[in-house]
């Protein structure tokens, strides 16, 4: 699974995911409900589930459950006049980005277990017969009592399956997550449980599944990084050695015109710059393209500045990866 992340799960990585055959579910970046439910300009490119419609879950972000209601209805009702499929709904119980957490949204509900299970339930309701999953870190103390014991809620209350980021509140990226917990939540739970954080490549993907017993993997960065892996890891499930001749600046390049077709220009800068912020990862001299990226004026200056960088390493023009 493509995991939600803000300013780069939105439809022109789908397409591009998608143009190396795809993934089996993608989940849109968050969507903050308040913001929809008062008719927010960009909801409509934060909603937007194409090219997948049926296998794309939009998150959505509260600070409270009434606001989460009221966006899940107004996305039925707008869904039902465009005739779409909608691939899921997710809740957001693991975001910590300060401003979000301090409002009362993402990991704050896991403070909440009993408040955090009525809005599951809430949205359950509403939506009968479309998946409902969940999102979640580890919370604010390690304790997998705690852990399950709020899992549980959410289970009762309707959750199709939960997708665990095992890092706490305030942990960020540089040390691993405690995987531990993905598989006794995958144990003790009666649904599904998704494991989620620093799958890189199939040796992390495949114990991912087998030791730590997921259901699935949910990728984020990797996935930006290299928007290859869900093929990449598909041809290696068949044959462990497979090794992928990956056209990076030709997929860069395509990356450009998916951002002009499939967002509004106020956005291209800006998401342009996080996309190459990850996939300058591939390039074995990334240091100065990737800061001369962040600091380019428009998508034009990208374009040239990425495509200059090829004239000079040629060899990273495709790369070889296993
Ligand atoms: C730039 C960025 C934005 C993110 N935005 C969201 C988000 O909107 N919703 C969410 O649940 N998680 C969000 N996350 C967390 C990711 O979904 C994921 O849990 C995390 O990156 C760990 O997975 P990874 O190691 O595969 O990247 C974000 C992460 C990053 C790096």
């Amino acid at each position: 699974m493509l995991a939600p992340m803000v300013e780069l799960s939105h439809r022109p990585l789908r397409e591009l995911i998608a143009g190396f055959g795809g993934c089996d579910r993608y989940y849109t970046e968050m969507c903050g409900a308040p913001a929809y439910v008062s008719d927010a300009p960009y909801d409509q490119w934060f909603l937007d589930t194409q090219p997948c419609p049926e296998r794309t879950a939009i998150q959505f972000n509260s600070p409270d459950a009434e606001r989460m209601a009221a966006a899940v209805r107004k996305l039925l009702i707008d869904r039902s006049g465009q005739g779409l499929a909608l691939g899921g709904i997710d809740i957001n119980f693991g975001c910590s980005a300060p401003l979000i957490e301090k409002a009362g949204g993402g990991v704050f509900w896991m403070k909440h277990p009993e408040a955090a299970a009525a809005m599951v339930a809430s949205v359950r309701k509403l939506i009968p017969g479309i998946v409902l999953s969940v999102k979640m870190r580890l919370g604010y103390e390690e304790s997998g009592e705690a852990l399950l014991a709020f899992c549980r809620g959410l289970v009762d209350a309707g959750a199709d399956y939960l997708i665990l980021h095992p890092r706490l509140k305030d942990q960020k990226f540089k040390r691993l997550g405690k995987w531990e917990y993905v598989a006794s939540l995958a144990q003790d739970l009666s649904v599904p449980v998704i494991g989620n954080g620093d799958i890189r490549d199939y040796a992390s993907y495949s114990k991912a599944v087998g030791r730590y017993g997921a259901a699935g993997a949910m990728i984020g960065r990797e996935a930006v990084r290299r928007p290859w892996i869900f093929a990449l890891l598909r041809a290696q499930e068949r044959d462990p050695g497979y090794r992928m001749q990956a056209a990076v600046e030709d997929t860069g390049i395509h990356m450009l015109k998916l951002i002009r077709a499939y967002l509004p220009p106020s956005f291209h800068l800006s998401r342009a710059r996080r996309f190459f912020f990850y996939y300058c990862d591939n390039l074995s001299f990334s240091h100065h393209l990737r800061y001369a990226i962040q600091n380019a004026p428009d998508l034009q200056a990208i374009e040239t500045l990425f495509k200059e960088y090829f004239d000079e390493v040629p060899k990273d023009r495709v790369i070889e990866q296993g």
